[in-house]
Protein backbone atom coordinates (compact mmCIF):
# COMPACT_ATOMS: atom_id res chain seq x y z
CA UNK A 1 0.00 0.00 0.00
CA UNK A 2 1.64 3.46 -1.18
CA UNK A 3 1.85 5.70 2.30
CA UNK A 4 0.28 8.51 2.07
CA UNK A 5 2.54 11.55 2.63
CA UNK A 6 3.12 14.28 5.31
CA UNK A 7 2.10 16.48 2.87
CA UNK A 8 -1.54 14.94 2.12
CA UNK A 9 -1.64 14.30 5.78
CA UNK A 10 -1.05 17.94 6.46
CA UNK A 11 -3.23 19.25 3.87
CA UNK A 12 -6.74 17.25 5.06
CA UNK A 13 -6.00 17.69 8.72
CA UNK A 14 -5.35 21.21 7.46
CA UNK A 15 -8.92 21.29 6.27
CA UNK A 16 -10.37 18.94 9.14
CA UNK A 17 -8.32 19.61 12.20
CA UNK A 18 -10.91 17.13 14.06
CA UNK A 19 -9.20 13.90 11.68
CA UNK A 20 -7.22 11.74 13.65
CA UNK A 21 -3.72 9.97 12.68
CA UNK A 22 -3.39 6.02 12.98
CA UNK A 23 -6.54 5.42 14.82
CA UNK A 24 -7.28 1.87 14.86
CA UNK A 25 -10.27 0.23 13.07
CA UNK A 26 -10.40 -2.78 15.72
CA UNK A 27 -12.48 0.03 17.95
CA UNK A 28 -14.36 0.54 14.51
CA UNK A 29 -15.92 -2.67 13.24
CA UNK A 30 -18.13 -4.80 15.04
CA UNK A 31 -15.51 -7.75 14.45
CA UNK A 32 -12.68 -5.68 16.12
CA UNK A 33 -10.33 -6.15 13.72
CA UNK A 34 -8.31 -4.31 12.06
CA UNK A 35 -4.69 -2.12 11.74
CA UNK A 36 -4.36 2.02 11.65
CA UNK A 37 -6.78 4.07 9.27
CA UNK A 38 -3.54 6.65 8.41
CA UNK A 39 -6.64 9.61 8.77
CA UNK A 40 -10.13 8.96 10.68
CA UNK A 41 -12.61 11.30 10.42
CA UNK A 42 -16.32 11.31 12.05
CA UNK A 43 -18.43 13.22 10.09
CA UNK A 44 -21.28 14.82 11.60
CA UNK A 45 -23.60 16.25 8.84
CA UNK A 46 -24.28 15.20 5.30
CA UNK A 47 -22.36 17.74 3.94
CA UNK A 48 -18.96 17.15 6.24
CA UNK A 49 -18.66 13.87 4.42
CA UNK A 50 -18.95 15.21 1.00
CA UNK A 51 -16.50 17.92 2.15
CA UNK A 52 -14.17 15.33 3.15
CA UNK A 53 -14.41 13.06 0.34
CA UNK A 54 -13.94 16.21 -1.98
CA UNK A 55 -10.58 17.32 0.21
CA UNK A 56 -9.27 13.68 0.14
CA UNK A 57 -9.97 13.46 -3.57
CA UNK A 58 -8.26 16.50 -4.32
CA UNK A 59 -5.47 15.80 -2.17
CA UNK A 60 -4.99 12.45 -4.18
CA UNK A 61 -5.96 10.73 -0.91
CA UNK A 62 -8.06 7.22 -0.94
CA UNK A 63 -11.22 7.35 1.05
CA UNK A 64 -13.66 5.18 3.01
CA UNK A 65 -17.06 6.22 4.16
CA UNK A 66 -18.49 3.89 6.04
CA UNK A 67 -21.18 3.16 8.57
CA UNK A 68 -21.58 1.16 12.03
CA UNK A 69 -18.72 -0.87 10.64
CA UNK A 70 -20.80 -3.61 11.01
CA UNK A 71 -20.13 -5.62 7.85
CA UNK A 72 -16.64 -4.59 7.32
CA UNK A 73 -13.22 -6.28 7.76
CA UNK A 74 -10.22 -3.98 7.47
CA UNK A 75 -7.01 -5.19 7.22
CA UNK A 76 -4.34 -5.41 9.81
CA UNK A 77 -1.97 -3.31 8.21
CA UNK A 78 -4.82 -0.79 8.29
CA UNK A 79 -5.59 1.84 5.66
CA UNK A 80 -3.44 4.26 3.98
CA UNK A 81 -6.18 6.78 3.59
CA UNK A 82 -8.89 8.61 5.29
CA UNK A 83 -11.80 6.75 6.85
CA UNK A 84 -14.72 8.65 6.89
CA UNK A 85 -17.51 7.80 9.43
CA UNK A 86 -21.05 8.85 8.68
CA UNK A 87 -22.19 9.93 12.48
CA UNK A 88 -25.35 12.28 11.26
CA UNK A 89 -28.40 10.77 13.12
CA UNK A 90 -31.37 12.65 12.35
CA UNK A 91 -34.64 11.19 11.55
CA UNK A 92 -38.13 12.66 10.31
CA UNK A 93 -41.55 10.39 10.33
CA UNK A 94 -44.03 12.27 8.76
CA UNK A 95 -47.46 10.10 8.07
CA UNK A 96 -46.10 6.53 6.73
CA UNK A 97 -42.86 7.99 5.04
CA UNK A 98 -39.54 8.00 7.05
CA UNK A 99 -35.96 9.73 6.08
CA UNK A 100 -33.41 9.02 7.88
CA UNK A 101 -29.61 10.25 7.27
CA UNK A 102 -27.03 7.52 7.11
CA UNK A 103 -26.04 7.25 10.35
CA UNK A 104 -28.82 6.35 11.58
CA UNK A 105 -28.76 2.91 13.40
CA UNK A 106 -31.55 0.62 11.51
CA UNK A 107 -32.52 -0.69 14.75
CA UNK A 108 -33.16 2.68 16.48
CA UNK A 109 -35.35 3.15 13.67
CA UNK A 110 -36.56 0.11 13.82
CA UNK A 111 -37.79 1.02 17.02
CA UNK A 112 -38.89 4.38 16.15
CA UNK A 113 -41.02 3.38 13.37
CA UNK A 114 -42.81 0.89 15.53
CA UNK A 115 -43.13 4.07 18.31
CA UNK A 116 -44.88 6.06 15.39
CA UNK A 117 -47.33 2.69 15.03
CA UNK A 118 -45.92 2.06 11.57
CA UNK A 119 -45.51 -0.78 10.17
CA UNK A 120 -43.44 -2.43 7.69
CA UNK A 121 -39.75 -1.67 8.90
CA UNK A 122 -40.00 -3.97 12.47
CA UNK A 123 -37.04 -5.86 10.61
CA UNK A 124 -34.72 -2.96 10.71
CA UNK A 125 -34.25 -4.40 14.62
CA UNK A 126 -32.08 -7.54 12.79
CA UNK A 127 -29.99 -5.57 10.89
CA UNK A 128 -27.27 -4.19 12.68
CA UNK A 129 -25.56 -1.09 11.10
CA UNK A 130 -26.75 1.98 9.68
CA UNK A 131 -29.03 3.06 7.65
CA UNK A 132 -26.91 3.99 5.08
CA UNK A 133 -25.02 1.05 5.08
CA UNK A 134 -28.00 -1.06 4.67
CA UNK A 135 -29.35 0.91 1.91
CA UNK A 136 -25.61 0.19 0.02
CA UNK A 137 -26.21 -3.17 1.03
CA UNK A 138 -29.23 -3.55 0.37
CA UNK A 139 -29.58 -5.26 3.70
CA UNK A 140 -32.37 -7.33 4.67
CA UNK A 141 -33.83 -10.43 7.50
CA UNK A 142 -36.53 -12.20 8.44
CA UNK A 143 -38.75 -11.30 5.18
CA UNK A 144 -38.08 -7.43 4.81
CA UNK A 145 -35.48 -6.28 2.69
CA UNK A 146 -34.58 -2.26 2.02
CA UNK A 147 -35.73 -2.41 -1.95
CA UNK A 148 -39.27 -3.49 -0.47
CA UNK A 149 -39.10 -0.45 1.88
CA UNK A 150 -36.75 2.61 -0.07
CA UNK A 151 -38.58 5.54 -2.17
CA UNK A 152 -35.92 7.14 -2.41
CA UNK A 153 -31.95 8.11 -1.70
CA UNK A 154 -30.15 10.86 -1.42
CA UNK A 155 -26.82 10.64 -2.34
CA UNK A 156 -23.41 12.60 -3.40
CA UNK A 157 -22.45 11.35 -7.06
CA UNK A 158 -18.47 11.50 -6.32
CA UNK A 159 -17.73 10.99 -10.11
CA UNK A 160 -20.01 13.88 -11.06
CA UNK A 161 -19.45 15.76 -7.94
CA UNK A 162 -23.13 16.74 -7.86
CA UNK A 163 -25.96 15.62 -5.24
CA UNK A 164 -28.75 13.41 -6.56
CA UNK A 165 -31.99 12.03 -5.61
CA UNK A 166 -32.36 8.43 -6.97
CA UNK A 167 -36.03 6.92 -6.43
CA UNK A 168 -36.24 3.24 -5.67
CA UNK A 169 -35.59 1.97 -9.46
CA UNK A 170 -32.63 3.96 -10.07
CA UNK A 171 -30.99 2.84 -6.56
CA UNK A 172 -31.10 -0.70 -9.11
CA UNK A 173 -31.03 -2.57 -5.81
CA UNK A 174 -30.71 -6.52 -5.94
CA UNK A 175 -30.21 -9.31 -3.34
CA UNK A 176 -27.38 -7.52 -1.14
CA UNK A 177 -26.53 -5.37 -4.02
CA UNK A 178 -27.23 -1.90 -5.51
CA UNK A 179 -25.85 0.79 -7.97
CA UNK A 180 -23.71 2.40 -5.10
CA UNK A 181 -21.55 -0.86 -4.73
CA UNK A 182 -21.13 -0.59 -8.26
CA UNK A 183 -20.34 3.49 -8.66
CA UNK A 184 -18.65 5.87 -6.28
CA UNK A 185 -21.33 8.06 -4.31
CA UNK A 186 -21.78 8.56 -0.62
CA UNK A 187 -24.92 7.45 0.54
CA UNK A 188 -26.45 10.63 2.53
CA UNK A 189 -30.31 9.66 3.80
CA UNK A 190 -32.87 7.43 2.75
CA UNK A 191 -36.49 7.78 2.38
CA UNK A 192 -38.80 4.58 3.28
CA UNK A 193 -42.33 4.17 3.30
CA UNK A 194 -44.22 2.22 5.71
CA UNK A 195 -47.81 1.17 6.26
CA UNK A 196 -50.48 2.56 9.02
CA UNK A 197 -50.00 0.09 11.39
CA UNK A 198 -50.34 -0.49 15.09
CA UNK A 199 -47.55 0.39 17.57
CA UNK A 200 -48.02 -2.40 19.93
CA UNK A 201 -48.34 -5.14 17.45
CA UNK A 202 -45.37 -4.04 15.62
CA UNK A 203 -43.53 -3.65 19.34
CA UNK A 204 -44.48 -7.48 19.68
CA UNK A 205 -43.55 -8.10 16.04
CA UNK A 206 -40.19 -6.54 16.65
CA UNK A 207 -39.62 -9.02 20.27
CA UNK A 208 -39.94 -11.68 17.28
CA UNK A 209 -37.79 -10.91 15.56
CA UNK A 210 -34.93 -10.76 18.39
CA UNK A 211 -35.66 -14.10 19.37
CA UNK A 212 -35.52 -15.49 16.17
CA UNK A 213 -32.21 -14.24 15.60
CA UNK A 214 -31.06 -15.35 18.90
CA UNK A 215 -32.28 -18.85 18.34
CA UNK A 216 -30.42 -18.84 15.01
CA UNK A 217 -27.57 -16.25 15.19
CA UNK A 218 -24.67 -16.00 17.57
CA UNK A 219 -25.19 -13.60 20.25
CA UNK A 220 -22.53 -11.55 22.49
CA UNK A 221 -19.52 -12.40 19.66
CA UNK A 222 -17.57 -10.38 17.39
CA UNK A 223 -18.79 -11.00 14.09
CA UNK A 224 -19.76 -9.12 10.71
CA UNK A 225 -22.58 -10.68 10.06
CA UNK A 226 -23.22 -13.04 7.33
CA UNK A 227 -19.64 -13.49 5.75
CA UNK A 228 -20.63 -14.79 1.79
CA UNK A 229 -24.24 -13.92 0.23
CA UNK A 230 -26.53 -16.77 -0.40
CA UNK A 231 -26.09 -18.88 -3.27
CA UNK A 232 -28.63 -17.26 -6.17
CA UNK A 233 -28.98 -19.55 -9.07
CA UNK A 234 -31.74 -19.79 -12.19
CA UNK A 235 -30.63 -23.48 -13.17
CA UNK A 236 -31.08 -26.01 -11.05
CA UNK A 237 -28.38 -27.95 -12.61
CA UNK A 238 -26.02 -26.10 -10.73
CA UNK A 239 -27.22 -28.22 -7.80
CA UNK A 240 -26.36 -31.09 -9.41
CA UNK A 241 -23.05 -32.11 -7.14
CA UNK A 242 -24.94 -30.90 -3.96
CA UNK A 243 -28.30 -33.59 -4.80
CA UNK A 244 -25.05 -36.39 -5.23
CA UNK A 245 -24.09 -35.76 -1.66
CA UNK A 246 -27.58 -36.98 -1.11
CA UNK A 247 -29.20 -34.44 1.03
CA UNK A 248 -32.50 -33.06 -0.29
CA UNK A 249 -32.49 -28.99 -0.79
CA UNK A 250 -35.43 -27.28 1.46
CA UNK A 251 -38.30 -26.48 -0.96
CA UNK A 252 -38.20 -23.08 0.45
CA UNK A 253 -34.58 -22.70 -1.34
CA UNK A 254 -35.25 -24.08 -4.28
CA UNK A 255 -38.63 -22.19 -4.38
CA UNK A 256 -36.86 -18.89 -3.59
CA UNK A 257 -33.87 -19.96 -5.94
CA UNK A 258 -31.34 -19.22 -3.61
CA UNK A 259 -29.42 -21.63 -1.30
CA UNK A 260 -28.15 -20.44 2.20
CA UNK A 261 -24.42 -20.32 2.25
CA UNK A 262 -24.78 -21.24 6.19
CA UNK A 263 -27.00 -24.68 5.27
CA UNK A 264 -24.51 -25.60 2.88
CA UNK A 265 -21.54 -24.66 5.06
CA UNK A 266 -23.01 -26.51 8.07
CA UNK A 267 -23.51 -29.61 5.45
CA UNK A 268 -19.84 -29.76 5.08
CA UNK A 269 -19.23 -30.04 8.89
CA UNK A 270 -17.07 -26.93 9.04
CA UNK A 271 -19.22 -25.26 11.89
CA UNK A 272 -16.68 -24.59 14.67
CA UNK A 273 -13.74 -24.62 12.21
CA UNK A 274 -11.10 -22.40 13.42
CA UNK A 275 -7.74 -20.17 12.14
CA UNK A 276 -6.19 -18.64 14.42
CA UNK A 277 -8.93 -16.72 16.67
CA UNK A 278 -11.33 -16.86 14.14
CA UNK A 279 -14.48 -19.56 14.20
CA UNK A 280 -16.75 -20.35 11.83
CA UNK A 281 -19.44 -19.91 14.22
CA UNK A 282 -20.82 -23.25 15.80
CA UNK A 283 -24.15 -21.43 16.15
CA UNK A 284 -24.66 -20.38 12.20
CA UNK A 285 -22.59 -21.54 9.48
CA UNK A 286 -22.35 -18.08 7.93
CA UNK A 287 -20.84 -16.46 10.57
CA UNK A 288 -17.73 -16.12 11.13
CA UNK A 289 -16.98 -14.53 14.68
CA UNK A 290 -13.80 -13.43 16.32
CA UNK A 291 -12.57 -15.29 19.31
CA UNK A 292 -10.59 -12.29 20.96
CA UNK A 293 -7.54 -11.34 19.04
CA UNK A 294 -8.54 -12.19 15.58
CA UNK A 295 -6.31 -10.87 12.88
CA UNK A 296 -7.84 -10.21 9.52
CA UNK A 297 -5.43 -12.61 7.97
CA UNK A 298 -7.03 -15.14 10.05
CA UNK A 299 -10.57 -14.30 8.59
CA UNK A 300 -9.31 -14.49 5.03
CA UNK A 301 -7.64 -18.00 5.68
CA UNK A 302 -10.86 -19.38 7.18
CA UNK A 303 -13.01 -17.54 4.47
CA UNK A 304 -10.82 -18.59 1.58
CA UNK A 305 -10.64 -22.30 3.34
CA UNK A 306 -14.46 -22.41 3.22
CA UNK A 307 -15.02 -21.02 -0.29
CA UNK A 308 -12.47 -23.32 -1.36
CA UNK A 309 -14.36 -26.63 0.30
CA UNK A 310 -17.88 -25.53 -0.92
CA UNK A 311 -16.33 -25.13 -4.44
CA UNK A 312 -14.70 -28.07 -4.53
CA UNK A 313 -17.25 -30.44 -2.72
CA UNK A 314 -20.17 -29.01 -4.03
CA UNK A 315 -19.38 -26.78 -7.17
CA UNK A 316 -20.60 -23.59 -6.29
CA UNK A 317 -19.03 -20.28 -5.67
CA UNK A 318 -19.69 -18.32 -2.74
CA UNK A 319 -19.33 -14.22 -2.97
CA UNK A 320 -18.43 -12.39 -0.50
CA UNK A 321 -20.76 -10.14 1.53
CA UNK A 322 -18.77 -8.29 3.60
CA UNK A 323 -17.13 -5.94 2.68
CA UNK A 324 -12.92 -5.22 2.80
CA UNK A 325 -11.20 -2.57 3.19
CA UNK A 326 -7.34 -2.14 2.78
CA UNK A 327 -6.10 -4.86 1.57
N1 LIG B 1 -29.13 -23.30 8.24
C1 LIG B 1 -28.53 -24.47 8.62
N2 LIG B 1 -27.35 -24.39 9.30
C2 LIG B 1 -26.75 -23.21 9.60
C3 LIG B 1 -27.36 -22.02 9.20
C4 LIG B 1 -28.56 -22.09 8.52
O1 LIG B 1 -29.04 -25.57 8.34
O2 LIG B 1 -25.67 -23.23 10.20
C5 LIG B 1 -30.43 -23.38 7.54
C6 LIG B 1 -31.56 -22.86 8.43
O3 LIG B 1 -32.06 -23.89 9.22
C7 LIG B 1 -32.56 -22.40 7.39
C8 LIG B 1 -31.67 -21.88 6.26
O4 LIG B 1 -30.41 -22.49 6.43
O5 LIG B 1 -33.29 -23.48 6.89
C9 LIG B 1 -31.55 -20.38 6.23
O6 LIG B 1 -30.97 -19.95 7.44
P1 LIG B 1 -31.39 -18.59 8.15
O7 LIG B 1 -32.88 -18.58 8.33
O8 LIG B 1 -30.55 -18.43 9.35
O9 LIG B 1 -31.11 -17.47 7.09
P2 LIG B 1 -29.85 -17.20 6.17
O10 LIG B 1 -30.29 -17.38 4.77
O11 LIG B 1 -28.67 -18.00 6.63
C10 LIG B 1 -30.37 -14.70 5.85
C11 LIG B 1 -29.54 -13.44 5.76
C12 LIG B 1 -29.27 -12.90 7.15
C13 LIG B 1 -30.58 -12.66 7.87
C14 LIG B 1 -31.30 -14.00 7.96
C15 LIG B 1 -32.63 -13.93 8.67
C16 LIG B 1 -28.02 -13.59 3.86
C17 LIG B 1 -26.62 -13.87 3.43
N3 LIG B 1 -28.26 -13.75 5.17
O12 LIG B 1 -29.54 -15.68 6.47
O13 LIG B 1 -28.63 -11.65 6.98
O14 LIG B 1 -30.35 -12.14 9.17
O15 LIG B 1 -31.54 -14.48 6.60
O16 LIG B 1 -33.62 -13.45 7.85
O17 LIG B 1 -28.84 -13.24 3.04
C18 LIG B 1 -26.49 -10.67 6.75
O18 LIG B 1 -26.86 -10.36 5.61
O19 LIG B 1 -25.39 -10.33 7.21
C19 LIG B 1 -27.38 -11.48 7.54
C20 LIG B 1 -27.02 -11.98 8.69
Amino acid sequence: MTQLTAEQVAQFRNAFPAALENELMVAHTFLKIGGPARLYLVAKTGDEIVQAVDAAQKEGIPYAVIGGGSNLLVSDDGFQGVVIQATERTQKIEGTRVTASAGVFSGLLARATADAGLTGFEWGIGVPGTVGGATYGDAGCFGGEMKDVVVSVDAYDVTNKKRVTYSNAECRFGYRDSRFKHEPHVILSTTMELQVGDSASAKAKIEEIMGKRKDSQPQGTFSAGCLFKNFEFTDESVLEKLRREGDEVPSEMLKQKRIAAGWLIDKLGLKGTTVGKAQVSTVHGNFLVNLGGARAQDVLALSSLVKMKVRDDLGILLEDEVQYLGF
